[in-house]
């Protein structure tokens, strides 16, 4: 599907971001081996969300509206087939840690991209548990798994997570040591459900256990979502918007200063901190004096936020990101192909761009490669731009923002 982007004269509205992508694939994953019935609002409505409560259902956990039915830890059913986790990295390495302690084994495949990424990251640390574990395709589970000590070679909140659920069922205590903080979505939401769960600096202890609570919850709005519309309005020369409903966990909000946008009406709902956010067309800015450290916490956002470089005055290097080139797509070469096309002057580099500004972009026909949050960057792109930005593969979107061009069109 092809979507057509002006820029135009006046941005204006408010939106409200889908539900947490994150939040949403641990409220189902954790409730469905909780014991017993959780509500969850807000649920996020990408594809990959879906992909979650699929594989879960072939696992024998019932998931209605709003409503998951936990089965506890020891009650999950060997799937009849292998589990499809479509373009979810998520749901692929979160379930590989939460089945390898089961007694039968699971098998987990994806779609084309899905199976490219590397799976070897969370291979290698269940093994170390005891696990039986192989790749190509994945498998996993029907073994015992004991605790570890693992210190994360790469910076992934989803590796970690994998590690502390399998440790829920392993003996004595597994601990995972971050020398890069990531996204804590999952110590918070087990700690909320009675798991013995300790955080001390940079270590995360989880101990063997035989039950959760179920946690019912309102899922926060997505910041990565709202990532798009902070770049938008913060350079589209006459915008004013309102973000509603925003997640600004410390370990996700970092986007927040970069670019000024007001946090209004701050509270916390459950554990996790939310705002509205108010955007509006910033003064001429100079380029970001990068910092490699700051990539782990704007991985997500990394995509707008070259976007965001190409209308800085001076040279943005952003480095630290070799990550990107093993998401979705290979997010540093997508993001070039696409921003070179409409006239920026943007130079890859083995982890990440080389950006100068300020450029008037132009209208051109890109591809998001497959990618959602590709397809949204440029989509951002072409709302700065001249003439129009034609997305070639627009629908993929769909996988972790299914409003988004919906949500555009109202603030054009
Ligand atoms: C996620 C962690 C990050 C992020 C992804 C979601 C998570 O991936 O890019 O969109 O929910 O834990 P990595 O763990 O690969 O860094």
């Amino acid at each position: 599907m092809i979507e057509r982007v002006k820029s135009p004269r006046r941005l204006r509205g408010t939106v409200t971001p889908p539900g947490d992508k994150s939040i949403s694939h641990r409220a189902l994953l954790l409730n469905a081996v909780a014991d017993g019935r959780a509500e969850i609002e807000n649920l996020g409505t990408g594809a990959d969300i879906g992909s979650t409560a699929a594989c879960l259902h072939s696992l024998g956990v019932e998931i209605g509206e709003g409503v998951v039915h936990g089965v506890g830890l020891g009650g999950l059913r060997k799937p009849s087939g292998p589990l499809d986790c479509g373009n979810s990295g998520t749901t692929m390495r979160l379930l590989a840690g939460l089945l390898a302690g089961q007694p039968f084994e699971s098998m987990l495949v994806g779609d084309e991209s899905l199976a490219r990424r590397p799976m070897d990251r969370v291979v290698e640390p269940l093994r170390k548990m005891g696990a039986h574990a192989e790749l190509d395709p994945l498998r996993v589970g029907g073994r015992p798994l004991h605790g570890i000590e693992y210190s994360m070679p790469v910076a992934s909140a989803q590796v970690k997570s994998a590690i502390l659920l399998a440790g829920l069922r392993a003996t004595g205590t597994t601990r995972v040591v971050e020398r890069v903080p990531t996204r804590d979505h999952t110590e918070l939401m087990l700690e909320a459900m009675g798991a013995p769960l300790t955080v001390v600096d940079r270590t995360v202890s989880v101990e063997t256990t035989d039950r959760l609570q179920p946690l019912d919850l309102r899922i926060p709005g997505d910041i990565s979502g709202a990532a798009f519309w902070i770049v938008a309005g913060s350079f589209h020369p006459d915008a004013s918007l309102e973000v509603l409903e925003v997640g600004v966990n410390p370990t996700r909000k970092a986007i927040l200063e970069l670019l000024p946008a007001k946090v209004m009406r701050l509270r916390e709902v459950g554990r996790e901190p939310v705002a509205d956010l108010q955007v509006g067309t910033i003064p001429a800015a100079p380029a970001w004096d990068w910092d490699a450290s700051w990539s782990a916490a704007l991985i997500d956002e990394l995509p707008v936020l070259a976007v965001a470089a190409t209308q800085l005055r001076g040279t943005t290097r952003i480095a630290g990101a070799a990550e990107l080139r093993v998401k979705e797509s290979d997010r540093i070469a997508a993001m070039a192909k696409g921003l070179g096309a409409m006239g920026a002057q943007i130079r890859e580099r083995e982890d990440g761009w080389e950006i100068t500004g300020p450029t008037v972009l132009t209208g051109a026909r890109v591809s998001a490669f497959d990618d959602h949050r590709v397809a949204m960057a440029l989509a951002v792109a072409g709302l700065l731009a001249g003439g129009t930005t034609e997305i070639e593969g627009a629908e993929h979107a769909a996988i972790s923002y299914p409003n988004f061009w919906r949500d555009l069109e109202s603030l054009c």
